[in-house]
């Protein structure tokens, strides 16, 4: 099993998204929980948004392995999804900032002087491959722990993602899960999975 982390950069404390939808007491007890955002072999040629929980982030490939951040440069908060990936950096489309995989800026164009790098780094997330997908949380409990299952007996993919998910959520209240399974169903069907597990779906988990 191989374990993608980046060096989370963790939100502030007491952050809730702008905008956000969900109830201010429940974001961040959903925020503990782990959810899938992309397929591990995904090739993510050019950075990627996409939102969990109402949050915008951005996923992208390094060469040592894929990363996930807020998708806002810490420089004046625009989009690193606009961004490109050259050789071990990803670049910010807008004033040119380069970023390591760490989420340290690397390099302050010379224009922007006297800020240097060590002014800006990126909000950043664990990326952690489980059965063949990229999950993440937002408020991890601790920098590379998820839900741990043995693959013995499991068919599928989705079998995977059945195990981690109830671990996750099991000690949440109903509206919590109900939260949770919601947005784990939009995130299944963005990666083509279609409909939610069935042992999920059917138990309430
Ligand atoms: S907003 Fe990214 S470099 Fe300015």
């Amino acid at each position: 099993m191989s374990v993608e982390a980046a060096l989370p950069r963790p939100l502030p404390e007491g952050f809730l998204p702008p905008n956000c939808s969900y109830p201010e007491q429940d974001w961040p007890v959903l925020a503990r929980q782990w959810f899938p955002l992309v397929c591990a072999d995904d090739p993510l040629v050019k950075p990627r948004q996409v939102v969990l929980l109402n949050l915008r982030l951005a996923v992208y490939r390094m060469p040592d392995g894929i990363r996930i951040g807020r998708d806002m440069c810490p420089h004046r908060g625009l989009p690193l999804s606009s961004g490109r990936i050259e050789g071990e950096e990803l670049v910010c489309a807008y004033h040119g900032l380069r970023f390591g995989s760490d989420g340290q800026c690397r390099l302050v164009p010379e224009k922007l002087a006297p800020k240097t790098a060590d002014c800006f780094r990126i909000t950043a997330f664990p990326a952690v491959e489980r059965h063949g997908l990229i999950w993440t949380c937002l408020i991890p409990e601790d920098e590379t722990w998820m839900p741990s299952i043995s693959s013995e007996g499991e068919n599928s993919p989705q079998d995977g993602v059945t195990s981690i998910f109830k671990l996750s959520i099991e000690s949440l209240v109903d509206s919590q899960k109900d939260l949770a399974l919601d947005e784990l169903q939009r995130l299944l069907e963005e990666l083509g999975f279609g409909s939610m597990p069935n042992a999920l779906a059917s138990s309430g988990a």
